[in-house]
This record gives structure tokens, C-alpha cells and sequence, in this order.
């Protein structure tokens, strides 16, 4: 029988997310960096189901290389169920099992939206009725991305990300993801953001002295308008990503050349996010990105955060 087929299962679906905006301020004294960022959840979806169980135990499935995905307490969804037994003073066990759909270490989150949908569901399986704040809590304290995997929708994240305020974005809008075989660490390029700052000269790529998502951003978004949001999309960490993986460049550039609105990395990437026009422009870039060979997912946003299924 499988995890989606247990009648006593509690299934939580989170969404992925996109960076919409990514402004990068200097490295703080927790080793975090100080952001002003905007997130889209979008359609992409990581599902958790949570059986009562004894013990804590993980198993994953879906289109994942499983030597990817760490099964112990290094994965972020067991952090997050032995953090509500804790808050909560619960004895009992569960079984969590992950049907992955967002790209492994690809920038989009889906690392964090495992944890937020583990935090939902442990909290209905047990009964322990945490609440809102005390459930964002728990998300700041599992990773900075973890609270906006909660909440959902579009909104600008300050602090490391967790601080949050919806932003108002009523639209659709319509993205092609192009996800790459092989994942990036945050970590690292956040400190390949800092070296290149640190670079004799460089004066130019010194961190912002204030940091503000810019109202073009905002009234964009308002606007449901991709026209207008095209062209003021900016990631600070993009530099860095495609000095990792310099292929990032040309997959840029292949997707604009597909007639998408403009491309940005996702977070610290190396999944691409390309604006579109519309839904039939969208599966018009779609097509042609996979017709020279390259993974191309057609999502939209924004959609809701963390939510009970069944
Ligand atoms: O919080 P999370 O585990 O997702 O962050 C992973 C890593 O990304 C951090 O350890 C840090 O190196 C980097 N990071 C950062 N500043 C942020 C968010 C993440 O430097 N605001």
C-alpha cells in the first residue's frame, strides 16, 4: 500500500518557490546575509504524508536520485517533526514519507517546503494545535526559506528571508522552470557572492548600502503585469551561480531566445525561472526549450503555502 493510499495518513502539500526579486546586503555575524527578497510559490509541489508511528522514520519517492536526499536527521522534514514533538511535549513517533517534485538543491526551496508541510502535518496528526505563530516559530528557527513555504502567495522576505509581509500581487503569472541535472549549494554560493565582493577593486560589487525591494518591483506585481516586471527582475546571487556553473549563461540566453519575457537563476540556483507572456507563450517556450533538449517545466503563481489535502 502506498503512503498516498493510508487512510491514516495526514497529506500536506507545500509549494516550491521562486526568487522574484533577490537583493543580497552584507554577511551578518550568524553567517546569514542580510536580504530584502521577493517570493512566488508556484506550482511545482512537495507532498508529505505523516502516519502515526512509534518512531521517526523518512522515505522518499518521486523523481529524485535518492542519494541526494539524506534520510536521517540532516533531512530538514525529520527536523521539523522532532521540533513539533518537542515544542509540544508529544511521545509518539511518525512516519513521514516525501513525494518530491521540486528540484533537489535547485534553488527553489524544496527543501524547505518538506519542513513546512511536515510542520502542518505532524501538528494535525498529533492534535497539538500549535497555531499560526508558534508554527512560524518553528519555521525560522528549521531555515530561512521555511516560514515562506508556510504562508505562500507572493511576498517580500528581510532579515535572512524570514520576515515576511504579503505582497499584493493578484495576477497570474506564468514561468518555465529548467531544472539541471545536478543541484548547487547554498552555502557556497553565497560565499562565492562574498568573495567576489571581497575582490581588490571591485568596488562596483560591494554589498548595497541600503536594502529595499524597489517599488517597481511591487507596483509590477500589483499590476499583475509581467511586461513591467521583466525588466526589473534582479538576483545578486546570479553572478555567482553562473560563476559555478558558467552553462547557466547560455541556458539564459536559449530561453529569451525562445521568446520568454526574460530568464533569472532561482535563488542560489541553478534551476532557471524564465517570465512569460501568458500561458500559450509560456508552452510556446516550453516546447521550444525541450525540442533543443533541455528539461522545461510550465508553472504559475502564486499559489497557496502549506495546506492540509486529507
Ligand atoms: O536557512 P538555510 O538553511 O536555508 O540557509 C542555508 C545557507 O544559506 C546558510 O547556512 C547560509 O550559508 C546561506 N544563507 C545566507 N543568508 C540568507 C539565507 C541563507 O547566507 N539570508
Amino acid at each position: 500500500m502506498s503512503f498516498a493510499e493510508r487512510s491514516d495518513a495526514v497529506h500536506v502539500r507545500a509549494p516550491g518557490k521562486i526568487n522574484i526579486y533577490l537583493g543580497v546586503g552584507a554577511r551578518r555575524d550568524d553567517g546569514y546575509h542580510a536580504l530584502a527578497t521577493v517570493f512566488q510559490a508556484v506550482s511545482l509541489y512537495e507532498d508529505v504524508y505523516a502516519s502515526p508511528a512509534s518512531d521517526f522514520s523518512l522515505t522518499v519517492s518521486g523523481d529524485v536520485d535518492p542519494s541526494t536526499v539524506p534520510l536521517d536527521d540532516r533531512n530538514l522534514a525529520m527536523r521539523a517533526a522532532k521540533l513539533v514533538a518537542q515544542a509540544a511535549g508529544v511521545t509518539e513517533g511518525v512516519a513521514l514519507h516525501l513525494r518530491k517534485s521540486v528540484p533537489v538543491a535547485g534553488g527553489m526551496g524544496g527543501g524547505s517546503a518538506d519542513a513546512a508541510a511536515a510542520l502542518v502535518a505532524c501538528d494535525a496528526l498529533w492534535g497539538t494545535e500549535l497555531g499560526p505563530h508558534a508554527l512560524h516559530d518553528l519555521a525560522s528557527r528549521l531555515g530561512a526559506d521555511v516560514p515562506f513555504a508556510l504562508h505562500g502567495g507572493t511576498a517580500v522576505g528581510t532579515g535572512r528571508g524570514e520576515q515576511l509581509t504579503p505582497a499584493l500581487a493578484p495576477g497570474r503569472f506564468d514561468w518555465v522552470l529548467v531544472p539541471s541535472d545536478e543541484g548547487l549549494s547554498t552555502p557556497a554560493i553565497y560565499a562565492r557572492l562574498d568573495e567576489q565582493r571581497a575582490r581588490v577593486g571591485s568596488l562596483a560589487d560591494d554589498p548595497p548600502l541600503s536594502l529595499d525591494v524597489p517599488v517597481a518591483v511591487l507596483q509590477a506585481l500589483r499590476a499583475g503585469d509581467p511586461l513591467a516586471l521583466a525588466p526589473v527582475m534582479i538576483n545578486d546571487l546570479e553572478a555567482a551561480a553562473v560563476a559555478e556553473r558558467p552553462e547557466l549563461d547560455h541556458i539564459l540566453a536559449e530561453g529569451v531566445r525562445a521568446g520568454a519575457l526574460t530568464g533569472i537563476v532561482s535563488g542560489s540556483g541553478p534551476t532557471i525561472a524564465f517570465l512569460c507572456a501568458g500561458p500559450e507563450a509560456a508552452r510556446a517556450v516550453q516546447d521550444e526549450l525541450l525540442a533543443i533538449g533541455r528539461e522545461a517545466l510550465h508553472v504559475h503563481g502564486a499559489v497557496p503555502g502549506a495546506r492540509i489535502m486529507s
